[in-house]
């Protein structure tokens, strides 16, 4: 229905309502400006990570509490970015806030273990139905480390990652991410495209390109790698590329091809984990993978990861399978086991600090009961913008899956990375600046999405819905 009654947006129109509102942005974020000035004097693009960066400027925080967040002029926001989705706690919950107070004041690093790691572990074993659980920093270590895991496991040294998933920032799966059109090869056997400068060329050959939701082909490309692919990598919802969900069957599917090739299949859920339902995308599609990653929401706002999966997987960090130990070639290293054991270091791993904010997070505030209400709340967030969408025609499509969701601003339903291609993105540009500059804050990109929190209200969302409805009706005039 959406697409049979969609008009042809005016595009000057929308280019007019977009320099206007970046002016309306520039006007009300002096503080901000000065602050970017000043950061690029001593940071590469005036920021820590280059996602944080958006022209003309990126605002700059000062302090942020439940749903609400202000920049650096004073202005509030409502926040529905939540910190690129690792906030589903939202912002300083008051319970975790108190228990990281007592453990501020009482040593943060130790570098010994601590008992509430354990049991964290133990939480997110049960959630996920894993046996062994080993903690990291950030999503890029619990994948990189997940897939060392599944290489050590195997013996075998290729991955295959989807185009359009990522993955975090280390050289295996930086790749192919958001390949141009002229690079990305044909769709049965998608070229590995570098998605950063630096990468060395040999990386390219260990990771095997495929499409999402496109069974048969990665099917057919995991034949023309038969015994060699160690590890099927997968955001089990494409959150990296908008919202798209997979085919009914698509994860059932590689669970099977995983199984009949050999290969470790990896679920990240690094955005899905303990957002979409207690037990992640894992429970959510009732699909069982042999590691799972883990990182921004478990930890409530502190830095964290994790990855989780089958004993006998995971205990090749205590020591590889027989059949694999010589080919490791490592065998005269001593470091942490040298080639009988998968190495996972990190002198911040399981520091106190994280490990009692992600216990508090995951037994106190995102409890069972908790992912009722959020999915309520997406869904009239959801049907909200989509009503709004129909009324004035506009082209595009509103979609959650749990308490992720956005507008797709693409004619016709996203099922994999080459279909995002026609975004429309000054039309995203007008609605995020639009949407800003009174008082809503999205992530500051078309491929990302909104994230809501235990701590966002109807009222949150109903005055998003107002603005948005404002916004729609400004463009199709
Ligand atoms: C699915 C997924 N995996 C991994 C990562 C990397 O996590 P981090 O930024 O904590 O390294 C991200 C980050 O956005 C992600 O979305």
């Amino acid at each position: 229905m959406v697409d049979q009654m969609t008009r042809t947006v005016d595009h000057a129109r929308v280019t007019a309502i977009l320099d206007r509102e970046l002016a309306a942005y520039r006007a009300r974020s002096p503080r901000s400006a000065q602050l970017h000035a000043r950061a690029l004097q001593s940071l590469p693009l005036g920021v820590a990570s280059s996602f944080q960066t958006y022209d003309p400027y990126p605002l700059f925080m000062t302090n942020a509490r439940g749903s609400r967040i202000w920049d650096a002029d004073g202005n509030e926001y409502i926040d529905f970015d939540m910190a690129f989705g690792v906030l589903a706690a939202g912002h300083s919950h008051p319970l975790l806030a108190e228990a990281l107070q007592h453990r501020v004041a009482n040593g943060t690093c130790y570098t010994f273990p601590v008992e509430d790691g354990v049991a964290l572990a133990e939480e997110i074993k049960r959630r996920f139905g894993t046996d062994l659980v080993r903690f990291s920093n950030s999503g890029t270590e619990a994948t990189m480390d997940a897939i060392r895991v599944a290489r050590g496991f195997t013996g075998r040294s290729k991955i295959l990652k989807f185009e359009g998933g990522y993955h975090g920032h280390h050289d295996d799966v930086l790749i192919s991410i958001q390949p141009a059109r002229e690079a990305m090869g044909p769709i049965d056997a998608p070229h590995s495209v570098p998605a950063t400068a630096g990468m060395p060329a040999s990386r390219l050959d260990e990771t095997v390109i495929a499409p999402f939701n496109e069974p048969e082909l990665v099917a057919r490309i995991l034949e023309r790698h038969r015994g060699e692919i160690a590890a099927i990598i997968v955001e089990p919802v494409q959150f990296n590329i908008g919202v798209v969900p997979p085919r009914a069957g698509f994860l059932q599917r590689l669970r099977e091809l995983a199984t009949e090739h050999g290969a470790v299949l990896i679920f990240d859920e690094v955005k899905t984990g303990v957002v979409l339902a207690y037990g992640g995308a894992t429970e959510y599609f009732g699909i069982q993978p042999d590691l799972i990653c883990l990182a921004k929401s478990i930890g409530g706002g502190v830095p964290i990861g994790a990855f989780t999966g089958r004993g006998e997987v995971m205990r090749a960090i205590e020591k590889v399978p027989d059949r694999t130990a010589e080919e490791a070639g490592i065998e005269h290293s001593t470091l942490a086991g040298g080639g009988t054991r998968v190495a996972h270091l990190g002198t911040f791993n399981g520091n106190p600090l994280s490990m009692t904010a992600g216990l508090v997070t995951l037994t106190q505030i995102l409890t069972r009961d908790a992912y009722p209400p959020l999915h309520a709340l997406a869904q009239r967030l959801t049907e909200g913008c989509q009503a709004i969408l129909d009324q004035y025609g506009l082209p595009g499509y509103a979609i959650n899956v749990g308490p992720k969701g956005c507008v797709m601003f693409t004619p016709a339903r996203v099922t994999n990375y080459r279909d995002l291609i026609g975004l429309d993105g000054d039309l995203w540009a007008a609605s995020f600046f639009y949407l800003l500059n009174r008082g809503i804050l999205l992530p500051p990109g078309a491929d990302d999405q909104w994230t809501l929190s235990v701590q966002h209200t109807e009222a949150d969302v109903d005055r998003y819905l107002a603005v948005f409805g404002a916004w729609a009706a400004e463009i199709a005039a």
